[in-house]
């Protein structure tokens, strides 16, 4: 197999027509964007989207383009926003949801698929997360096979995917179960029965998601002898470093939510390792990854091969959970503060059960009653118990891939890197030399509060005083309560040593 490396990538993608799922998520959207960008020859872009509260397919797609993201492009090349081309479908159906001529129409035009749609949710039923990750990773290969001109298929997976191990290798590993009999069961047995098996199914899988991620894995495996395959692995997807701006993000997967929280000091107490490493690959970097092992898999002379390519998309540099909050407390502390901060930034991280849940009860469900009870005498709703709850949830989820460490080979990343062309370098390498982490942390705080939160931040001067102001009333709180304590141990001492 050898790579025409006679083409630059945006000549490779000229006249490409290329099918994306999930174009409406937080990595679909980025790669609209970036490919849209840096090949503006692409022929066309199918987005196979659904429609979602009460706006349909059409109306969604100009909402999203009218987001920050999509600002240089609207400026500098918005005839090429017509390149997109929504096409109705949703992935949890068999068969994709398509109708016949858009099917037909794909069949016939499509050169590149990348399936990136999923149900990121951890607490999907089973049946659902095999409809909506699996099954239709095999209907998006059966669709591929009819395709006469496709030239790559890259499926969207994660690095969370084979938990078993410690090093996860750049290759597809043997099956945990048959898909097919998988997929058979999801459709022949009722949700009920399906849920009572749901815990001996998972077997060694933390939830619903990694189990059919995992299977994905292998239906592309299977299918790569007939078919161009490439499986892409993130790890934690963050804000953006460089594209097309510094700090985008739009959505609170992982852990992100969970900093918000912690910034706003909400968020007391949080089951996490301390010296587990937390993997966060910033979202611009997957996306160009991805364009260059399709650019890879489609100039390649033998386009066929019985394996699929595999890379692994992982962090630019290491750093614990307790090193990257730490700094992000820091950055929230002193330059970038959120507003509605109720305390200072901190949180105990633990690995210890016992002790999470009792500083659970006395660090965040004891203040929130006492915070609800003040906000409904005070005429206001209770809030802060519910949103605990939240919190809590997503902690007890997000838990199991912050106290353990895994390991990744990414030579398949550093020969892909040394290929592209040095005048693409530039524009589509995906590794960082210059990377540094607290600005990266900067940014992506900049990114959360703007895009996220959607707070001002023209007024950080002011917040900072008021937050200055918060923290020293906290400090004032914690010692009247450290002498009410220190006062009742005395007295108690005192009466019964009388
Ligand atoms: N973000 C991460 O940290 C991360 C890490 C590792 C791997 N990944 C993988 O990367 C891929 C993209 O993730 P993401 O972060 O972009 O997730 P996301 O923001 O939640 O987006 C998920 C996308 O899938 C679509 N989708 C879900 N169910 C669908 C259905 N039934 N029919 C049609 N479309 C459906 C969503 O469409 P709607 O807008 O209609 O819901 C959305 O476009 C996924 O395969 C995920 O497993 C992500």
């Amino acid at each position: 197999m050898t790579i025409d490396s006679s083409k630059t990538i945006p000549a490779f993608y000229a006249g490409q027509s290329i099918f994306l799922t999930g174009a409406t998520g937080f990595l679909g959207k980025m790669f609209v964007e970036k490919i849209l960008r840096s090949c503006p020859d692409v022929r066309e872009i199918f987005v196979l989207m659904r429609s979602k509260k009460e706006l349909s397919i059409n109306e969604r797609l100009e909402k999203i383009l009218n987001l920050p993201l999509y600002d240089e492009l609207r400026k500098e090349q918005v005839s090429n926003l017509e390149k997109i081309i929504p096409i109705s479908g949703d992935v949890s159906e068999k068969g994709l949801g398509l109708s016949v001529a858009d099917r037909q129409m794909l069949i016939q035009r499509v050169t590149i698929i990348i399936h990136a749609a999923a149900s990121v949710r951890f607490n999907n039923s089973i049946q659902y997360a095999i409809f909506v990750n699996a099954r239709s990773t095999r209907d998006i290969c059966i669709l591929a096979q009819s395709m006469k001109n496709l030239k790559a298929l890259v499926y969207v997976g994660t690095a969370f995917a084979h938990v078993n191990k410690t090093l996860i290798e750049e290759k597809v590993y043997p099956p945990i179960s048959d898909w097919r009999k998988v997929i058979e069961m999801a459709e022949t047995l009722d949700e009920h029965t399906l849920n009572i098996f749901t815990a001996k199914c998972l077997h060694y899988f933390p939830n619903t998601y990694i189990f059919s991620k995992n299977l994905s894995e292998n239906i592309v495996q299977d299918y790569s002898s007939f078919l161009p395959c490439a499986i892409v692995r993130p790890s934690i997807v963050g804000p953006s470093l460089k594209e097309p701006f510094p700090g985008w993000i739009d959505n609170v997967y992982g852990p992100v939510g969970l900093y918000i929280g912690g910034g706003k000091g909400v968020l007391r107490v949080a089951y996490m390792n301390k010296t587990a490493y937390e993997d966060m690959v910033p979202v611009d970097i997957v996306i160009k990854a991805i364009i260059v092992v399709i650019w890879k898999i489609g100039s390649t002379t033998s386009t066929t091969s019985s394996t699929s390519f595999v890379l692994n998309c992982t962090s630019l540099q290491h750093m614990t959970f307790e090193e990257d909050i730490n700094m992000l407390f820091d950055i929230i502390k002193d330059e970038i503060p959120f507003e509605g901060t109720i305390w200072t930034p901190h949180t105990i991280l633990t690995d210890n059960f016992i002790l999470f849940y009792i500083l659970t009860i006395l660090l965040h469900i004891l203040p929130a009653i006492l915070i609800d009870l003040i906000l409904k005498f005070s005429g206001r709703r209770p809030v802060l118990l519910q949103l605990l709850r939240k919190i809590y949830v997503a902690n007890r989820a997000v838990g199991y891939f912050s106290t353990f460490n895994w390991y990744y080979s990414t030579a398949n990343g550093s020969s892909l890197i040394s290929l592209i062309p040095p005048e693409n370098q530039d524009t589509f390498s995906f590794e960082s030399s210059d990377f540094n982490r607290r600005n990266y942390a900067k940014d992506g705080v900049i990114g959360v509060k703007k895009f996220v939160l959607h707070e001002d931040t023209n007024q950080l001067d002011a917040l900072l005083a008021h937050n200055k102001r918060v923290y020293l009333l906290v400090k004032v709180i914690k010692t009247i309560i450290y002498i009410g304590v220190l006062w009742i141990i005395c007295r108690w001492i005192y009466f019964y040593t009388l």
